[in-house]
């Protein structure tokens, strides 16, 4: 009998492809996300999952299946999944790390020139019929050359924006855990310094750093109270890692000039008051959304599946795992 795969969500058709060769797949259709009920009763007789960031894998969907070997997130973060849960009852996680990078890191570099250019606004302005010729002081941003950005997370999406705003000729300055390699470094000629240093000296700051007990809320009112007046922020990783009460007093209050999010604390709700500010852009959490990255991110979601199913190991598993299979 073939082994089973259940996927909480239609994903690109080259994973399935690679599935359907060797397993039995069941695929939720519906353009929503599948609610906990449906996704314990799907799951019971399979033994492997894709799921996407926005299933929560607690450890009741996990002992909802006694034969799954494997829960394949397709999403390179996985904070949305328990793991030490799947750790206890020896079930693989995995992720899909690299094949995102360079997608994310455009959605977070255009997020920044949008705002500081002012985009959105002047397309509207354009399109309402308002442009009626030249003006000196039409829509005045602000030029991202000589600006320092200050990264929070200087893991792969990270860099991948640090190399692009050096590009534009800024300073990068960056916070984590602990600095990268030195080569690294040089490489894109970026400084480490802690925190404070960040919050302090950056006129934008991008937030790039996983969602963890630790990062959770990391720019709160402490945070905020620390940063430069008139400070841009770009998030593209996890909107839990911001606060958005504060941050939308701070919009208002002028400290911080604008924001391009594309992820949201509370996602999908999105704060009221963000809606209706012109200096916010929003966005629904497409950082990775190329057609080139999410067909690599469900071929390498299968093929995790196949490795897992074919008792091996597979290449992505995440690091908490690690020397476990
Ligand atoms: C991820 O993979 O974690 C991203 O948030 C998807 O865009």
């Amino acid at each position: 009998m073939k082994q089973k795969v259940y996927i909480t969500r239609r994903i690109p058709e080259i994973g399935i492809d690679l599935l359907k060769e060797k397993f039995e797949v069941k695929i939720f259709f519906e353009n929503r996300r599948v609610d906990k009920t449906l996704l314990i009763r799907e799951i019971e007789d399979c033994n492997a999952m894709i799921s996407l960031l926005s299933d929560k894998i607690d450890e009741e969907v996990l002992d909802a299946a006694g034969n799954l070997k494997i829960v394949a997130n397709y999403a390179v973060g996985y904070n949305n999944i328990d793991i030490q849960a799947a750790k206890s009852r020896k079930i693989m996680v995995t992720n899909t790390p690299g094949v995102l990078t360079n997608a994310t890191g455009e959605i977070a570099f255009a997020l920044l020139i949008t705002l500081t250019r002012k985009i959105i606004e002047a397309d509207r302005f354009t399109r309402r019929g308002k442009f009626i010729g030249w003006d000196p002081l039409l829509y005045l941003g602000d030029e991202l050359n000589g600006k320092t950005i200050g990264i929070i997370g200087m893991g792969r999406i990270g860099r991948d924006m640090a190399f692009k705003c050096r590009a534009f000729g800024m300073n990068v300055i960056y916070y984590n855990r602990k600095p990268v390699d030195e080569s690294i470094e040089k490489e894109l000629q970026a400084a480490y310094v802690n925190f404070e240093e960040l919050l302090e000296n950056s006129d934008v700051i991008s937030v790039h750093t996983p969602l963890a007990d630790e990062t959770f809320h990391m720019l709160g009112e402490k945070a905020f109270g620390r940063m430069k007046k008139g400070v841009y922020i770009i998030n593209t990783s996890r909107g839990e890692v911001i606060d958005e009460k504060v941050l939308v007093h701070e919009l208002k209050s002028g400290k911080v000039k604008g924001a391009g999010f594309d992820v949201y604390e509370f996602e999908p709700e999105i704060t009221r008051d963000l809606l209706t500010m012109n200096n916010v852009v929003l966005l629904p959490h497409i950082g990775s959304a190329t057609i080139e990255t999410r067909n690599k991110m469900s071929e390498m979601a299968a093929e995790n599946v196949i490795a897992a199913l074919e008792g091996r190991r597979p290449e992505n598993l995440v690091p908490e795992l690690n020397g476990l299979f």
